[in-house]
């Protein structure tokens, strides 16, 4: 499916819930979130449906994202129901956690179909984890990488945020975990998103800064459309690094997704508060939805721009 703007849209994000079994701070309130009402959230079998025909459009790769993708009930058969349409043209089904209950799920999550997972993890240490995730344990999360690397969930993505005065000490230890291991850690620049508002911009530091740390890495050829992250080496590593630059260089032209969120709405674009409702669709108007989606795709973010309006959602309603 093409844009109006040339872009191939091939890439589906759906978020399956807005629940979470942390609280980091750039993400959730510190109070928590109200769970929503059932018949406010999209059934198991809409996203199914909605899955089945976006292949029929043209979409190649759909990731599951959260919230936590892993708290939802029944995320196991709908990995499995989604991954039976890799019959009809899916080529990856991807799904971002936070890893904490990967030790529980890897393997039948691989069972099920799944293709690959991508981790979130933002500090290495135990003491710094718990403050950003406000109640997490790291050595879960580590468990949870291992058990996705013997169910071979692969190529395996770490995501770690990168955080002003928070994790930068730490940038060289986590550029160092691909020296002897074949992962991708990818740093993030901070957005200003819904609850990262001000604070995001506060904590923001470039991805530049890492390139300023580790002069050692060496760039790899950029991949072009679709490619969020410019990858860099090691010398003679057999992972790769990252740099998922949101901000200090957008990748919009490359852009080849779009999001639906838990209570159904399709949002063209991450940066803006565009967002197209399933509720006006009826029951057989899921072609159309997606396409008016693909088709209110604005050109670019704007978010340097001083009119910007920031996008009211916080991510764990989006996905990232
Ligand atoms: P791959 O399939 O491994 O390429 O995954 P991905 O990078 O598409 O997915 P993931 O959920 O790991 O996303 C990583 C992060 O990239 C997200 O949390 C966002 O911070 C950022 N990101 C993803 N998509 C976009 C986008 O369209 N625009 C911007 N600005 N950032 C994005
Ligand atoms: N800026 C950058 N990345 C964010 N994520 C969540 N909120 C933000 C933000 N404001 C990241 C998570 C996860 C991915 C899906 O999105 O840490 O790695
Ligand atoms: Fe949960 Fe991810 Fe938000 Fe952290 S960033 S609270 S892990 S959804």
């Amino acid at each position: 499916m093409i844009d109006a703007y040339g872009r191939d849209i091939n890439y589906l994000r759906i978020s399956v819930t807005d629940l979470c079994n942390l609280k980091c701070t750039y993400c959730m309130p510190e109070k928590g979130i109200e769970k929503k009402e059932r018949c406010d959230i999209l059934s198991l079998e809409t996203m199914e449906k909605i899955a089945e025909t976006a292949v029929k459009l043209g979409i190649t790769k759909i990731r599951l994202t959260g919230g936590e993708p892993l708290v939802r009930r029944g995320i196991l058969d709908l990995v499995q129901n989604i991954a039976l349409l890799k019959n009809k043209g899916l080529k990856e089904l991807g799904l971002t956690t936070n890893g904490l209950l990967l030790e529980k799920y890897a393997d039948d999550l691989k069972k099920a179909g799944l293709t690959r997972v991508n981790i979130s993890i933002d500090s290495m240490d135990p003491a710094k984890y718990k403050e950003i995730t406000r109640c997490g344990n790291v050595q879960d999360v580590l468990e949870g990488v291992r058990a996705a690397k013997e169910a071979k969930l692969f190529p395996l993505k770490i995501n770690v945020v990168l955080i002003g005065g928070f994790n930068d000490n730490e940038i060289e230890d986590f550029v160092a975990m691909t020296m002897d291991d074949d992962i991708e850690v990818r740093f993030i620049e901070l957005m200003p998103i819904g609850e990262a508002g001000a604070w995001g911009r506060e904590h923001f530091l470039s991805n530049e800064e890492i390139l300023k740390r580790v002069p050692t890495l060496i760039p790899m050829p950029f991949k072009g459309h679709g490619s969020v992250a410019r990858l860099y080496k090691l010398p003679n590593s057999k992972g790769k690094v990252g740099l998922i630059s949101s901000l200090s260089s957008h990748f919009c032209n490359y852009c080849n997704r779009i999001r639906i969120t838990p209570d159904g709405k399709l949002k063209p674009c991450l940066h803006s508060n565009i967002e197209i409702d399933i509720r006006n669709y009826g029951e057989n108007g899921l072609e159309k939805f997606l396409m008016d989606g693909i088709m209110a795709k604005p050109t670019r973010h704007c978010i340097q721009n001083s009119d910007f309006e920031p996008v009211i959602r916080n991510m764990h309603e989006i996905g990232g």
